[in-house]
């Protein structure tokens, strides 16, 4: 039987764990036409969730617009996004795919055939010049003639929103969007896993976000929910996984959901009739050693002092970083370095406070890959 567990984006129709609570939720706010801020460490299941939102808005009648800012280079590229956010949705859809050229002029949409034979959808610029500011101002102000000209609710997600900080003239982009934002009627969510950047544009109060959406922060998923998931998963495909082993598979990733999905991956893959430790924990070894160039490549971008803050956060979370004990226990150096550090180390969203403020690394592989354990103590612990 084929591999159940997913690696890769997990499709609109895969089965997902748990979430109906937020899935409701959200739904809530989206129809009650209010703006929410969806935060989460990375690879917590936001898109996900956000897509399965926005299905169950489209299936009662909601127009849902998705624009993926991941990787934005520039103003232009801001507005391109937008624009061709909304042609994706409309194609086909008449009379929201004519309403669409009616009135986003700033952007024509390319189609071409992909390799799986179906169409790619692309935009380029129809407007004879005008780029920067000018261009995404017309482009916003197209977006709110065709909301207005659409009878339905109109949902708007804009993931990896915080990308736009780093663009020069991210003040001017972000005044710019809002203005425009408060002029149509529309619900939005705004998703992103760099929380300080992210947080930063709703919560200073010179931002012109500030304090203009709900606070959503995504946990990761119950241990007990996705035990069950997890097991069922195994289950339906062939191999017996009981509850028992489930719960460790849980635990051991720390219920961060893609972690379960690639640990549970690389299980089924090693694992006979049914499941037992011995593919756990070679199970474990793949799943290190395939996030190993990701993370050697998340280092190689960190400073030597930030790097030795990191390891030594992974090999003893610890309240009082700053503490003599600590500095002097994994060689620290100056205090001024330590704290700049701790900043960065933050504000790169690699470390966070638990709620008893215990500073720790937030993804529990990496943990494991900069402490060189591969968690046989860990393992024989439970
Ligand atoms: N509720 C769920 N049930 C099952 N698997 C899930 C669930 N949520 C997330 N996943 C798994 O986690 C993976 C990452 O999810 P997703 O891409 O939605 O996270 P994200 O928070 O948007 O990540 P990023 O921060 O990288 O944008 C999914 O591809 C899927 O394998
Ligand atoms: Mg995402």
């Amino acid at each position: 039987m084929a591999n159940p567990f997913y690696i890769k984006q997990l499709p609109l129709d895969a089965p997902f764990c748990n979430r109906q609570k937020e899935i409701a939720e959200l739904c809530r706010l989206a129809e009650s036409k209010n703006d929410v801020v969806i935060h989460s460490p990375r690879r917590f299941g936001k898109t996900s969730l956000v897509r399965r939102v926005q299905k169950e808005l489209a299936d009662r009648g909601a127009l849902t617009i998705y624009a993926d800012f991941f990787g934005v280079g520039s103003i232009d590229d801001v507005a391109a996004r937008m624009a061709e956010a909304v042609f994706r949705v409309t194609h086909k859809k008449e009379p929201l795919w004519k309403s669409a050229l009616k009135f986003l002029t700033t952007f024509r949409p390319v189609l071409r055939p992909d390799a799986d034979g179906g169409v790619e959808l692309t935009v380029e610029s129809s407007s004879a010049g005008r780029t920067g500011l000018p261009l995404l101002n017309e482009t916003m102000e197209s977006l709110r003639q065709f909301i207005d000209n659409t009878g339905a609710l109109v949902h708007i997600a804009l993931d990896e929103f915080q990308e736009i900080v780093v663009l020069p003239d991210a003040v001017k982009i972000e005044a710019a969007l809002r203005t425009h934002i408060q002029q149509y009627k529309a619900s939005h969510f705004f998703v992103g896993s760099r929380r300080r950047l992210l947080l930063g544009m709703f919560n200073e109060r010179q931002r012109p976000f500030f304090q203009s959406a709900f606070d959503y922060p995504l946990k990761s998923l119950p241990r007990e929910e996705l035990a069950e998931f997890l097991s069922k998963q195994f289950t339906d495909s062939g191999i017996i996984c009981s509850k028992e082993m489930a719960i460790h598979l849980a635990e051991l990733v720390d219920c961060y959901p893609y972690y379960a999905q690639k640990f549970a991956h690389h299980v089924y893959d090693l694992a006979g009739s049914e499941v037992t430790w011995a593919e756990i924990k070679m199970a474990m070894r793949s799943l290190i050693f395939s996030e190993g160039t990701a993370f050697e490549y998340a280092i190689q971008g960190l400073a030597p002092q930030q790097r030795l803050l990191l390891r030594a956060i992974a090999r003893e979370p610890a309240k009082q970083i700053m503490a003599t004990k600590f500095m002097r226990t994994h060689n620290l150096g100056s205090v001024n370095a330590v704290r700049n550090s701790l900043k960065q180390l933050e504000l790169l969203d690699y470390i966070e406070k638990d709620s008893d403020n215990v500073w720790h690394v937030i993804d529990p592989v990496f943990t494991w890959w900069l402490t060189g354990r591969v968690s046989e103590e860990a393992m024989d612990g439970m």
